[in-house]
């Protein structure tokens, strides 16, 4: 296993990543509202990223091992759709909770950061879903720091929504990101603490957890990359891309409209 330390000129093109990635994801925020597609939110991120920002949308095209390639430029995942959710002409509706996932390349580094949006009022329990897992992300962040274990970063985020009744998915992970949009190390989001890697300043990696309302177990759409709860419960995910600095860390997936933490 290898996981890359940045060097200094990598870290700030990954900054400058991180701030565009931030910023599409503060534009596409009042566009969200009941009566609009996913698709027309693709095209406004897609437009936004390649005219304005003159940069790269990562998802677009891309084929991991073994699947087809991914054919639009950022995921919209709704309701119980957990992640890498594929925009369409379905309409949002009052009361949905969507998660946009956005991952921008610029000058050859990746950035990747998604939230959680409101179509107009979720119920309590959507909220209170988006909010906890919300919150489990930042527990998660808050672990990093030369000499802790990824395994700490797994086990406050388990630990903390177990208890509340939520479950992680185990299927999917954050990761290391830089030139390449998945690096090593594997970041998983549940785990017992002093296990795993163990980090070090200059380290850049994905926490992203998925937290399902109801069992942990997922089924793959036919459409090859849609990700849903096997019990069609609810699930609700927020992605930040991390550096790990000499005395902590620092989110790189930073702008303007980014949320204050916790
Ligand atoms: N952005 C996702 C992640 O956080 C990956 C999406 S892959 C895609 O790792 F092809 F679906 F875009
Ligand atoms: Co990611
Ligand atoms: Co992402």
């Amino acid at each position: 296993m290898s996981v890359s330390i940045k060097t200094p000129q990598e870290i700030e093109k990954m900054r400058i990543a991180g701030r565009l990635t931030s910023e599409v994801l503060d534009y596409i925020g009042p566009f969200v509202k009941a009566g609009v597609t996913t698709n027309e939110l693709d095209r406004l991120c897609h437009d936004l990223i390649v005219n304005e920002q003159q940069a790269i949308p990562a998802p677009l095209n891309y084929a991991p091992g073994g699947h087809t390639p991914y054919p639009k430029s950022i995921c919209t995942s709704i309701n119980h759709q957990i992640c890498h959710g594929v925009p369409s002409d379905k309409v949002l509706k009052n009361g949905d909770i969507v998660n946009l996932d956005i991952t921008v390349i610029k000058n050859g580094y990746h950035g990747d950061s998604s939230r959680m949006f409101y179509v107009g009022e979720p119920s309590i329990q959507a909220r209170r879903l988006c909010e906890t897992t919300y919150q489990a992300m930042w527990r998660g962040i808050n672990q990093v720091k030369p000499g802790a274990y990824l395994g700490d970063i797994g086990y406050a985020i388990q630990s903390f929504v177990e208890p509340l009744g939520y479950s992680v998915v185990r299927e999917f992970c954050g990761h290391g990101i830089g030139a390449k949009f998945h690096e090593e190390p594997q970041v998983l989001h549940y785990g017992r603490p002093k296990t795993g890697l163990k980090l070090e300043a200059g380290m850049i990696f994905t926490i992203e957890p998925m937290i399902n309302a109801g069992k942990k177990e997922i089924k793959q759409l036919n459409d090859g990359w849609t990700v849903v709860t096997r019990d069609h419960s609810l699930s609700a995910q927020y992605e930040h891309t991390i550096l790990v600095t000499d005395t902590g860390f620092e989110v790189l997936t930073v702008s303007a409209g980014t949320p204050p933490p916790p």
